[in-house]
């Protein structure tokens, strides 16, 4: 049976990191996989995950199983932080996840049970594993344009001529915030602009937000999901614990279907509970206890929202140093979207060659499609990429 395998296609971010382990060289810097760094290049423990955990061993009686949709209050506090008061919680089905590609696996399995000819419009570029995930269920997908490589921008007349096309049904996923791989985001009143064509098309949004927190702040990041929930009779959402609770490893995540009314958000979670049940039968949670645990008291929370912020902050000031830098040594303003982008990400613009020169003669890891992740930079290395980055003639 085996010898009828074929190779399966590499994960490109996780053939980086296999990469970058293997060099020698110690001047090297790893801006590959979206993990957050602190400035020693570590990627920390939050303080507030910490307490949880220590506070769940000493509490924690059982390993039981949980629902099969994962524990209510980890579902009830992320549907809070995610969705706030746009829907009404009734309208709301919601499972816990294996993190946040689990959930969006979810989404396009209940997608595959309610509408299995729909469409998955997804901007061009996404992170390389929705289209991968796609093509493996073997659904149909189409791109709309995204960014624009002049700018570094949204290419907002782009994507909204490509979603004039959608058809009635189709579901087009959009980034909640921080979109990776670009780090160009939709204002808020870009966004209402991109919701009246899908409302016109009859479309149905699916968000992913892993990010939320490392953009413009807990709230703010969450604004765009919230507009669109509140907009649409139906629309899926995955979100991921991974990376604003720093607990990677845990998988920790939800799907939320919000429904038109209370009937059909019976039906969905009944749906959502049978597809969790058919996949690995209970979610995952640890991780999902953690993050209840810390959001559900107010002084972890604070705590959680302090550490969050300063490293949102720090990423920030790293945008802005580097665009700084690049702008000294440029004379121009080029780079100055650096520091307009937003979230772990921003995409350099420049060609798989030029990634391979900053890899292979200054020993600069970004993605081969010159995504960056500023979070794996400090201090130290802002100039050094700066100078590596003119030296490649980017
Ligand atoms: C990334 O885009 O680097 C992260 O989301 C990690 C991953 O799983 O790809």
């Amino acid at each position: 049976m085996l010898e009828n395998l074929t190779a399966q296609p590499a994960d490109k971010i996780l053939a980086l990191v296999a990469k970058f382990q293997a060099d020698p060289r110690s001047n090297k810097i790893d801006l590959g996989v979206g993990v957050y760094k602190d400035a020693s290049g570590n990627t920390p423990v939050m303080r507030a995950v910490k307490e949880a955990e220590a506070r769940i061993h000493k509490s924690q009686k059982t390993k039981a199983y949980t629902g099969l949709a994962g524990d209510p209050v980890f579902r009830d506090a992320m549907r809070d932080l995610v969705l706030g008061d746009s829907v009404p919680a009734e309208r709301v089905a919601a499972i816990a996840t294996p993190g946040g590609t689990g959930a969006v696996r979810q989404a396009l399995e209940l997608i595959q049970l309610a509408a299995p000819r729909a469409t998955i419009w997804l901007s061009q570029p996404t992170w390389p594993n929705h289209p991968s995930i796609i093509k493996y269920l073997g659904m149909n997908m189409a791109e709309y344009r995204y960014f624009d490589a002049e700018t570094r921008g949204v290419d907002l007349a782009g994507a909204l001529a490509d979603l004039e096309r959608v058809n009635a049904g189709d579901v087009v996923l959009l980034h909640g915030c921080c979109h990776n791989p670009t780090g160009a985001n939709l204002t808020y009143e870009q966004m209402a602009q991109v919701i009246g064509v899908l409302q016109n098309r009859g479309a149905v949004p699916m968000i992913d937000i892993a990010y939320q927190g490392f953009g413009d702040g807990l709230s703010e990041d969450a604004k765009i999901t919230r507009q669109i929930a509140s907009s649409f009779e139906n629309c899926l959402i995955a979100a991921s614990c991974s990376k604003n609770f720093g607990i990677y490893r845990e998988r920790a995540g939800i799907l939320m279907a919000v429904a038109k009314d209370a009937d059909q958000q019976a039906l969905t979670q009944q749906n959502l509970a049978f597809l969790n049940r058919q996949n690995y039968s209970f979610p995952p949670d640890h991780g999902a206890r953690v993050v209840s645990t810390i959001l559900t008291d107010p002084t972890l929370r604070a705590d959680w929202e302090a550490e969050l912020e300063e490293t949102r902050k720090g990423m920030l000031d790293l945008r802005q140093q580097l665009a700084d830098e690049l702008r000294r040594l440029t004379n121009s303003d080029r780079f100055d979207f650096l520091s307009a982008h937003r979230g772990m990400f921003s995409r350099l613009g420049t060609t798989p060659d030029k990634v391979d020169v900053l890899r292979d003669e200054y020993g600069v890891y970004l993605v081969g499609d010159s995504r960056m992740n500023i979070a794996g930079l400090n201090k130290e290395t802002v100039p050094v990429l700066a100078k590596a980055i003119v030296s490649a003639g980017i």
